[in-house]
């Protein structure tokens, strides 16, 4: 029998974005305060900032007007540049461009009686640049915010009243779109959520550790029963278009073969395929239903949450991919490499951020996931956060290209293996802010953009050597990588 020799005819080459790391305009035309535009930028590149937030930082964040101190306000303003942007994408040959909705924009309060009609002019104005083009969205209706005002009043996720509310947003977006946009995803990083505030918008004070994790699964739960009934609606509304869930994949390998550490690292991955399991097979898996009986984790669940997750699984299941992790059975031993501190994978490099690179990694984690899921999988974000020299106007990335390069043979290997791949959108394709730093000077992109940490600069947009490259990958469908 015959096996894929490259990659699918329509296969969807592009990038991916998030309204609150590109957009700007964070105070105009009826937009709200998000939950991202209080958290201050990092101190320290290596010490994350995203969730350094309590009732007294959002206090000091509201009573500061500049974005010096919070740059997820500025971004690098694609709210007015998007034509140029979008026109650039569309230069490389992009197919599908990812981005999301800023909720904040549509209900600056969350619950407002009726939505702000500039802020959904402002994705039909996207759209219809994108149509310009034949470029497909794919859009993320929750990436990494939500309207402050629901964390001040309830806070967050934590409520199941923020379900309702997501409801109201996701129904207006739907029916306003219908028909222009054929892929969707429900919340970015689902799984993230497990680390805090940045996900859940939940203002935690004075918990226990057990609290703590029962309060952020619980803001989950909340989320996982609100991706469903978005699912639910999107079918209803709008019968072609296709839901995606989205999770940080973050294979974890065993630090020896001793089973002790093979079945530690089992575990860790459950732990973060259990997001997706809800969401692509319908139901929690027993293996967590354990583990929140272990440790004290009550949740709070309504009747009928078990009937919406059953009757509306997702069409396909996209991730992101930076790494892959390491774990021990062996008591205090800390070998968690990555984005948490500790040891590393002695067999891996890392990028100037101290993130492992493993193009390989890619290829076992699709297998997996196809082999779990038997759903298209789609790759939204993979890519490497790097110090750019902008040199005679000129960025020679030759780094970048090497990186991605190296993931998109191990995806050609994949699908060699079987694996249905929808897409790659490559994270960044344009300089942004940084999601776990706030940090301009952490690039992705294909595109520079001539912005500083402290946003100085004239946002001038310039490109990369990596542009001309990927201009070229994609003409080729990969062939010439
Ligand atoms: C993913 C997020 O975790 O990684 C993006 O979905 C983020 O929002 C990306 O930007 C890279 O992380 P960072 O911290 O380098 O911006």
């Amino acid at each position: 029998k015959q096996f894929p020799q490259q990659f699918p005819d329509n296969f969807l080459w592009g990038g991916a974005t998030a309204a609150n790391q590109i957009e700007g305009a964070w105070n105009i035309d009826g937009k709200g305060l998000t939950t991202a535009e209080v958290v201050r930028k990092a101190e320290d590149r290596k010490k994350m900032s995203m969730n350094l937030v309590d009732e007294e930082s959002i206090k000091e964040a509201i009573q500061d007007q500049t974005t010096t101190n919070y740059p997820k306000r500025r971004g690098i303003d694609f709210y007015h540049h998007y034509q140029e942007d979008i026109r650039l994408f569309a230069e490389m040959g992009f197919k599908v461009f990812r981005f999301s909705i800023a909720w904040a924009r549509i209900f600056p309060n969350g619950d407002d009686a009726d939505p702000n009609e500039k802020g959904l002019a402002f994705y039909d104005r996207v759209l219809d640049e994108l149509e310009k083009y034949q470029i497909e969205p794919l859009i993320t209706l929750s990436h990494y915010e939500l309207p402050l005002a629901l964390t001040q009043k309830q806070n967050g996720w934590l409520s199941r009243k923020t379900i309702t509310a997501f409801e109201k947003y996701t129904r207006v977006v739907f029916e306003r779109y219908r028909g222009r946009v054929r892929y969707w995803l429900t919340f970015n990083e689902i799984n993230t959520g497990t680390w805090g505030f940045h996900e859940t918008g939940v203002v935690e004070t004075n918990l226990s550790a057990v609290e703590k994790e029962t309060v952020r699964y619980q803001a989950l739960h909340h989320q996982l029963v609100a991706s469903a009934l978005a699912t639910k609606q999107l079918h209803e509304i709008d019968p072609k278009a296709k839901m995606g869930c989205m999770l940080a994949r973050m294979q974890t390998y065993p630090a020896s073969c001793r089973p002790e550490d093979v079945r530690a690292a089992q575990l860790e991955d459950q732990k973060n395929l259990f997001f997706t399991d809800v969401q692509a097979r319908g139901e929690y898996p027993e293996f967590m239903n354990r583990y929140f009986a272990e440790h004290g984790i009550e949740l709070q669940m309504e009747q009928q949450d078990e009937t919406v997750l059953a009757e509306n699984p997702v069409d396909f299941v996209s991730f992101s991919y930076y790494m892959t992790t390491v774990t021990s059975a062996q008591q205090g031993e800390e070998v968690n490499g990555n984005m948490a501190t500790g040891g590393r994978n002695p067999y891996l490099e890392e990028s100037d951020w101290g993130w492992q690179i493993d193009p390989v990694g890619l290829r076992i984690t699709l297998n997996e996931m196809w082999d779990r899921y038997r759903k298209p999988l789609f790759i939204v974000e993979n890519g490497l956060g790097a110090l750019d020299q902008l040199e005679a106007g000129k960025v020679h990335d030759d780094y970048r290209i090497d990186y991605l390069r190296k993931h998109i043979i191990q995806m050609k290997e994949a699908i060699k293996d079987g694996v249905e791949l929808m897409g790659y959108t490559m994270w960044g394709p344009i300089d942004l802010i940084s999601f776990s730093t706030s940090e301009m000077s952490k690039r992705y992109g294909f595109i520079y953009v001539d912005q500083d940490d402290d946003g100085k600069g004239t946002l001038k947009r310039i490109k990369k050597d990596s542009f001309y490259w990927f201009k070229q990958v994609i003409a080729t469908n990969g062939a010439q990588l």
